[in-house]
């Protein structure tokens, strides 16, 4: 027996008049760690350029790129000191050009991030308004209070860093004087734009049209959820961490998720559909529940968002398939397409958070003391998760090297740590290089072709020689060809323009079970394998199958596609 969940893309349109990124995969690129051109260890956009082709053998529809914009690299980049300029590190802005004509050539399109919710402390407005002293215009562009206290040498209220400690930092006036404070969700050297001001909102208007004149497809809003703040900067003194600052239930902090935001992305919006192509616009938001987050992608706003309530779900059949629910017909009811990612450059790897028991509850950053996963089972899952991800309806997101099967490496020494998050709650959080680490491609090369040579900004795990690219293309059941034929099985039959019907009952609690356009997809995530139904033709599987051709049996943590139809 099976139950519709209808998909809305599908009442109307057929397969030609449907946009690109409603059913798009998208392929996250962190530059540092991709390809390093010039052996300095940071990888750069002409490393990038020169390995497109494996994206395009992979399958995926498009990249993004995470900043490569001019930044004093206090948080990777996501500091940025200049939006319209490359950061040497990465090479120039005719690099930038030449990456996206590649691209294109290989028929990829290219989303970049835009960071609008702050800039670096070394941007020349924020230089400006440190010199401009308070009052001025240019002090107006960023969230400078006066402190309390007799002396004002309290902060103006009790706003807690995402990355630890006080979100303010008191300044010294251009009279060498103790003076005003200004806000930073993050990093001290990341003050929050003020986007009541007119001048902020012209100018990344301006940022906007900069880039898409020079012909990228889209944008990755960071922090789309936080650009406004309360009216009054109302009293708030919680510890709020990025990764947890999702929670339906619990109370919301005065700067997440505040209805003006909704105001600058109808602004956006009017902006890029000025242009050819289907350009796309995409919210990093960590908003719950789906529904609230579904505001975000109301027609005449952005066009996707994170669905990060899918990346933290367990892997457990019940509660994938409550999220799944939720989703789907939490974008259904505005008319967007659902995404679905399992990692990226700021969570733990999903092969290796699914090698702890379901429901543990993880550090920030996992250390060599901590306890370490199970990378087996880790991996055996991710490929099962990954194959549940790939046959939904809608748009997915990879991040870099999971094609690979890459965990997290768990046991970085601490003095190579990079992320502000370890410095700033007092080394208590760990962070997120763990999952930053530059991507294998060659086992007997310097760096595993990381780069010409051994140099690498953090290091590799030498057991990483065994999942280099090179290790893995062409050997049938890895993870990288199991990937690549999921891709190509999903583009085949059409399932990211496809529908979801639950079949109910048959399988028991543990097996998540649905059917997409005549596909059926069967998840084990119980402990004792599971028939496949007769006649059933197997597509994939994410690990070896059991039983007999004539009864397949799924084990334990792997997923199948199967002809049903
Ligand atoms: C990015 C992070 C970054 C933060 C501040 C995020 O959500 O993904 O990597 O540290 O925004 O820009």
């Amino acid at each position: 027996m099976t139950s519709p969940l209808s998909t809305s893309l599908l009442h109307a349109r057929t397969q030609d008049d449907v946009p690109w990124w409603r059913s798009a995969v998208i392929y996250q690129v962190y530059p540092r760690s991709w390809a390093d051109s010039n052996g300095d260890g940071i990888g750069d956009l002409p490393g990038i350029t020169s390995r497109l082709e494996h994206l395009a053998a992979l399958g995926v529809d498009a990249l993004w790129l995470s900043p490569f914009y001019v930044s004093p690299q206090a948080d990777a980049g996501y500091d940025v000191a200049d939006y319209r300029t490359v950061d040497p590190v990465f090479g120039s802005l005719s690099d930038a050009d030449a990456l996206v004509a590649r691209a294109h050539e290989l028929g990829l399109r290219v989303l970049v991030d835009l960071v609008p919710n702050h800039t670096s402390d070394e941007h020349i407005w924020f230089q400006a308004a440190l010199a401009a002293g308070p009052g001025s215009r240019e002090r107006a562009r960023y969230l400078f209070r006066d402190g309390t206290g007799p002396d004002g040498s309290q902060p103006p209220n009790g706003w807690r860093s995402v990355f630890g400690g006080p979100a303010w930092e008191r300044v010294t006036e251009p009279d060498g004087t103790p003076g005003q404070w200004y806000l930073h969700l993050f990093d001290v050297k990341q003050p929050d734009l003020d986007w009541t001001n007119p001048e902020v909102r012209a100018e990344f208007e301006s940022v906007i049209r900069f880039w898409l004149d020079r012909g990228v497809d889209g944008f990755r809003i960071d922090v789309a959820h936080g650009m406004v703040k309360a009216e009054g900067l109302p009293e708030w003194t919680q510890e709020q961490e990025l990764l947890h600052g999702a929670d339906a239930h619990a109370p919301k902090p005065p700067y997440w998720d505040q209805e003006g935001v909704h105001d600058i992305y109808r602004d956006w919006h009017r902006i890029v559909e000025k242009y050819d192509g289907d350009r796309v616009l995409v919210a990093e938001a960590w908003v719950e529940p789906p529904e609230r987050l579904a505001r975000y992608v109301r027609d005449d706003e952005l066009h996707q968002s994170f669905n990060f309530s899918y990346l933290v779900t367990p892997w457990r059949a019940e509660d994938l398939r409550d999220v799944i629910t939720t989703s789907v017909r939490a974008t259904d009811a505005v008319g967007a397409p659902t995404t679905w990612v399992l990692s990226n450059h700021d969570v733990i790897r999903h092969a290796t958070r699914f090698g702890f028991e379901a429901g543990t509850k993880l550090p920030t950053g996992i250390g060599a003391h901590h306890e370490q996963p199970d990378r087996e089972a880790g991996l055996r899952r991710a490929r099962a998760a990954t194959l549940v991800m790939l046959a939904l309806p809608g748009s997915a997101y990879l991040y870099q090297g999971e094609e690979l099967g890459l965990p997290e490496h768990t046991t970085l020494p601490d003095e190579v740590r990079q992320d502000p998050t370890w410095v700033r709650s007092s080394y208590d959080h760990r962070g997120r290089d763990g999952c930053r680490v530059p991507v294998p491609w060659e086992a007997d090369a310097p760096s595993f072709g990381f780069g010409p040579t051994d140099a690498g900004w953090l290091p590799q795990p030498a057991e990483w020689r065994e999942l280099a690219l090179d290790q893995q293309r062409g050997v049938e059941g890895s993870t990288y060809e199991v990937y690549r034929q999921a891709l190509r099985l999903r583009r085949e039959h059409g399932l990211g323009l496809g529908s979801l019907e639950w079949v109910e009952g048959a399988f028991g609690r543990d097996v998540l079970t649905f059917v997409n356009d005549g596909v059926l997809v069967l998840a084990n995530t119980g402990t004792t394998p599971v028939a496949l139904p007769q006649g059933a033709k197997v597509l994939l599987g994410s690990g070896e199958l059991a039983g007999s051709a004539d009864q397949v049996l799924v084990p334990a943590d792997v997923t199948v596609w199967a002809r049903v139809r």
